[in-house]
């Protein structure tokens, strides 16, 4: 057979390992996979099912449905405080994923060099690099909320950087970039005219009544930024596919002709579902973040009452960044050694970057009785270590 590219041997992810290490067995406690285990809440359905109803069963404008891009508008101006035209710079994507590949693929140049915090969420290496960008990390740390410091993103920057991946509140840490933290990565932005991709996929799981700020409403960062979000996390809706970009319109009306040469288009009813999502009643949105905070609190008092584990109570998004350093034992060690021992599978820190060595995600979009059986489990797995 003649060679493959390059781009084929991209690695997996550590927390598809993990998946497919698990699958066949029962009985298991999974804290791996990153979305909510809701159904989407019933009003989406019923408004995508309505539109197939009524024949929306085609091809849409490469950026949209137009109604969508307005409801998307709306709500930008609103929770954000960020105003972008609908008609040019606003493009409805198959899902945040793909608003993350057309964002590099408009901004990067081969060896154009991204920042990305270390750890962070793993597809963004991919992304860059199928972009034949190259990933530059700069790690971040417990104590500083899992946050970029100033000091650490200029000691990245090179002639070659071209923009820096912020992602608040952050997937694997649970870490949320306040405003003081935005106006020093803008500081830095502003100094070498830097793009600014901002992924706020999880940006109504706020905890603790933190204020939200988005970036690109910053001084001087509109028409440096790139936002990225999606339908998949606020309203439980992964398997629909929709996500959005927002930017500057210099940047954003390049990219309907890429996105028609991947797909055309996202699927005609998904739109329509994701109006509803914007625009329809949000008490199941509200309920949902009711349930992950009481989530939250039930994993983490129970994650710090193990001996040998500690964990920062996580300020956003549905992840808690667990540090098992005390156990003497890599992340890979620990989340295979749970799995085998006790049927309980996390995702090792060291899949996210080198940084997350000494830790280990846990996925709290689960259930209480999940949360309360995998607490117990890891217990007896932390407390069989000192046997
Ligand atoms: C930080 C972050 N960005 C983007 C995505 C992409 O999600 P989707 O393509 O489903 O919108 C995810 C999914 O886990 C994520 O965690």
């Amino acid at each position: 057979m003649a060679k493959l590219s390059k781009l084929s041997e991209l690695e997996q992810s550590p927390i598809r390992r993990m998946f497919d290490m698990s699958k066949g067995m029962d009985n298991l406690v999974s804290f791996v996979i990153g979305e909510p285990d809701f159904v989407t809440p019933k009003n989406i359905i019923e408004a995508a099912k309505k539109s197939l109803d009524e024949g929306k069963t085609h091809y849409t404008d490469n950026s949209g449905i137009l109604e969508l891009r307005e409801a998307i508008a709306g709500k930008l101006k609103e929770y954000d405080k960020v105003e972008y035209d609908p008609k040019t710079e606003i493009l409805v994507t198959c899902g945040g994923m793909q608003a993350l590949y057309l964002t590099m693929a408009t901004l990067l140049d081969p060896g154009d060099e991204v920042i990305l915090a270390d750890p962070s969420y793993v597809n963004y290496t991919g992304q860059v690099k199928m972009c034949y960008g190259v990933p530059v990390y700069v790690p971040v740390y417990e104590k500083d909320g899992f946050n970029f410091t100033g000091a650490n993103l200029r000691k990245a920057i090179t002639g070659k950087t071209k923009a820096i991946l912020l992602n608040s509140p952050a997937n694997p840490t649970g870490g949320v970039a306040t405003r003081d933290v935005m106006e020093e990565i803008a500081r830095v932005a502003v100094e070498n005219d830097l793009f600014v991709i901002y992924d706020e996929v999880y940006k109504y799981l706020l905890y603790d009544n933190l204020e939200f700020c988005n970036i690109a409403a910053l001084e001087g960062m509109r028409e440096r930024t790139i936002v990225i979000d999606s339908f998949s996390k606020s309203y439980a809706m992964t398997g629909w596919r929709v996500g959005y970009l927002a930017g500057p319109k210099e940047v954003v009306e390049k990219m309907p002709k890429l996105h028609e040469n991947i797909c055309s288009c996202v699927t005609d009813p998904s739109q329509y579902g994701a109006v509803e999502a914007l625009l329809g009643n949000q008490d199941s949105v509200a309920y949902m973040n009711q349930q992950y905070l009481e989530r939250r609190n039930l994993l983490v008092d129970g994650i710090n009452a193990i001996d040998g584990l500690s964990c920062n109570r996580p300020k956003g998004a549905f992840y808690a960044f667990i540090n098992i350093t005390k156990t003497g034992m890599t992340s890979e060690e620990f989340a295979v050694r749970l799995l085998k021992q006790e049927k309980v599978v996390v995702a090792p820190g060291s899949g996210f970057g080198k940084s997350g060595e000494g830790f280990i995600r846990i996925s709290y979009a689960t259930s209480t009785e999940k949360i309360r059986e995998g607490l117990k489990r890891i217990r007896h797995f932390v407390e069989s270590l000192n046997k």
